[in-house]
């Protein structure tokens, strides 16, 4: 294993000539491959990538006896996996190549579920494809598919094999089939690249177990509880409830583990550079398997430093950039989102071309949620128009929720600015969302609640957020129409703010929360499978009848979808925030290409006003139309918005 030191990166000249000393080496081990045209495409792509990839590995690895030796590793990898990859993927290589930035285009949508209860298996998938073309869908995220301890398994997120399927979801063969498919239905699938931990039945892990030390080097595993006290000073605990620590000691091996979620999710150790290599081939793996794009899972954790919190290091980021460019010698089309759940700034961090080209929106997301609460936009008019933009070519990916919990990640200096005490605040909107203010329309549930910090995070459907159980529950219908128009509300944000909209499967057709769990043991006590309810197709039927719920919830987002794809305003560039002057309502305005559109969205359950004069100052002058309502808006009156109504302006 090599020590980390810091050194000073290499010169483009020193990776020229350890490439040309690394070649010779690396074309003796593929002697029926370096007369091909693929290999020559590969030394091509490696001459293009390799300083970059040589500068990366340099700064995490460089001084370590080793170093070369591990280089060439990984060379070796990347060239296996080239070779490996299917033409229609290298086909797809090139047209992503030559169009880069295409997940920034307004006709991607994207959406999420897990393969079990929307489908059954990957077989039943491929039945489910009409459907997610009637939705418009072109991204489609499945959750963790892979070989897992059976029981509890953090919803997939404990890999025992990166190879291997869940036996009762189907096969690699059925996956790349699936991922074919999809492509051709103009689909790209997405998968989780859970690398900062395996579960502990990983090959790997069973190694370690059984006394393999090379194999013990590839996880933090510590004799006795020394070191992991001094770690511990600095660490937060993630799921305090079922894991108070970070640790967990392991009787068969007389040590202790480092597992940062649960105890049988066992932390990768990158200091080894080993490991690094071993999971560049596991993620070169799913791309050839026509993954196109990457949800690289708990980015925050991959790197641990003692005396601080664990999170956001300079190494992990070296780390995904390195993984980056392994991508790109060796499967081009592949592109990164990040999975950050930690402070604004730190998120933007992740995003860059070089690093993850997308990233999920949390701040956005419970931004969201509390302007629903409150009915005020003030917040996200003080926090977006200095958290929104990202680097070139990036492009964030909008949700209302996901999987996971809601967690009100807020940059605390905004809410002080705003005379707001971040911490009260956080304990209004758990109130709120679990339905004990009595203001609340939601039926949501606490999940993590730590009495001693007051910390704690929201479950629940975004049906069931927003309304609609509470409201059918009481039979009321005035309460029911709103709660759709919350919905829709904001699902219009999101579809047209900038990036990707991600639907998770269900909300389209407003499934409410699922209480089963509880009587689950696998499931009880981990309060987020509230808000994965199996998939409802007798209830999606309903969806043809526009006078019912589900009607009026599909047919309002299959209308965002048309607004979204047939305006290019809505690619990911320029969003500009405009402040109405009104507390209740969100504005901005979508510029691209010639076109400019002004997106209005009322927080408050009552009309709301925005006077003639506000939208001339806006630049608004003669007739609009809102694509929405599909009526026309005239500049030279008052402009007169219904309780939760969005509008797109054009
Ligand atoms: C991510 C997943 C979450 C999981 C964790 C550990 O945060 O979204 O569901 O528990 O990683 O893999």
């Amino acid at each position: 294993m090599s020590m980390h030191l810091p050194s000073p990166p290499p010169t483009i000249h020193e990776s020229r000539l350890s490439l040309n000393r690394l070649l010779p080496r690396l074309r003796k081990s593929f002697p029926n491959d370096i007369e091909s045209a693929e290999w020559a495409a590969f030394e091509d792509r490696l001459e293009r990538h390799f300083p970059v990839l040589f500068d990366l590995l340099w700064r995490v690895y460089g001084p370590s006896y080793d170093f070369f030796f591990h280089v060439e590793q990984i060379l070796r990898t990347c060239a296996e996996a080239w070779l490996a990859r299917p033409g229609e993927l290298k086909s797809l290589d090139a047209t992503r190549e030559g169009h880069a930035t295409w997940y920034q285009s307004n006709q991607v949508v994207g959406a999420m579920a897990y393969v079990d209860l929307f489908a059954g298996d990957l077989e039943g998938l491929r039945d489910k494809v009409g459907y997610l073309k009637e939705l418009g869908v072109t991204y489609l995220h499945l959750m963790p598919l892979f070989k897992s301890p059976a029981g509890d398994d953090d919803g997939g997120y404990a890999i025992s094999s990166y190879r291997e399927v869940d036996e009762a979801l189907g096969s690699m063969d059925d996956l790349r089939q699936l991922s074919s498919e999809l492509r051709h239905h103009g689909i790209s699938l997405v998968l989780d690249f859970v690398f900062n931990h395996t579960s502990d039945e990983h090959e790997w892990a069973k190694r370690a177990q059984a006394g393999d030390e090379d194999y013990q080097a590839y996880y933090w595993m510590f004799p006795d509880r020394t070191e992991p006290d001094e770690y511990e000073k600095t660490l937060r605990p993630i799921f305090p409830d079922a894991h108070p620590g970070s640790f967990t000691y392991r009787t068969s091996l007389g040590k202790w583990v480092w597992t940062t979620f649960n105890n049988f999710q066992w932390d990768l150790n990158y200091r080894n550079p080993e490991v690094f290599n071993a999971m560049a081939g596991e993620m070169l793996y799913l791309a050839n398997a026509g993954v196109e794009m990457l949800r690289m899972d708990a980015v925050p954790f991959l790197w641990k430093e003692k005396g601080t919190n664990c999170e956001n290091l300079e190494e992990a980021h070296l780390l995904i950039q390195a993984f980056n460019s392994v991508a790109r010698i060796a499967a081009p089309a592949l592109v990164f989102k990040s999975e950050a759940i930690v402070a604004p700034d730190d998120i933007k961090k992740y995003v860059s071309e070089e690093e993850c080209h997308l990233s999920y929106d949390p701040p956005l997301m419970v931004l969201l949620w509390n302007s629903l609460a409150s009915r005020d936009c003030s917040m996200m008019l003080h926090a977006l128009p200095k958290r929104f933009e990202l680097p070139e070519g990036c492009s964030w990916v909008n949700y209302l929720r996901c999987h996971d919990d809601i967690g009100w990640g807020f940059e605390d200096r905004d809410l002080w600015e705003l005379g707001i005490n971040p911490h009260d605040h956080r304990w209004f909107l758990n109130r709120f969302f679990i339905g004990e203010h009595e203001a609340s329309f939601s039926r949501g549930r606490l999940f993590q609640h730590n009495p001693q910090t007051g910390d704690a995070r929201i479950c629940g459907t975004t049906a069931s957020l927003c309304g609609l159980e509470k409201a059918r529950f009481e039979k009321d219908a005035h309460q029911e129409d709103f709660a759709i128009r919350r919905m829709l509300l904001l699902y219009g944000i999101i579809f047209t703010m900038g990036g990707i909209p991600l639907v998770y499967l269900g909300d389209e057709i407003g499934l409410q929360n699922d209480y089963s769990y509880e009587n689950d043991i696998e499931k009880a006590g981990d309060e987020r499978w509230l808000h994965r309810p199996p998939f409802d197709w007798e209830v999606a039927e309903l969806r043809r009848d526009p006078e019912t719920v589900e009607g009026r919830i599909f047919n309002g987002l299959l209308m965002l979808c048309r607004i979204r794809k047939n305006n290019q305003a809505f690619h990911a560039t320029r969003t500009e925030f405009v402040d109405l002057g009104n507390r209740h309502v969100f504005g901005y305005f979508r510029v691209h290409e010639g076109q400019s559109i002004l997106c209005l969205a009322n927080f408050n359950d009552h009309p709301e006003e925005i006077p003639a004069t506000r939208l001339r100052q806006l630049g608004l002058r003669k007739t609009f139309t809102d694509l929405v309502a599909g009526q026309p808006i005239v500049a030279t009156e008052k402009l007169v918005m219904e309780p939760l109504q969005f509008m797109a302006i054009l």
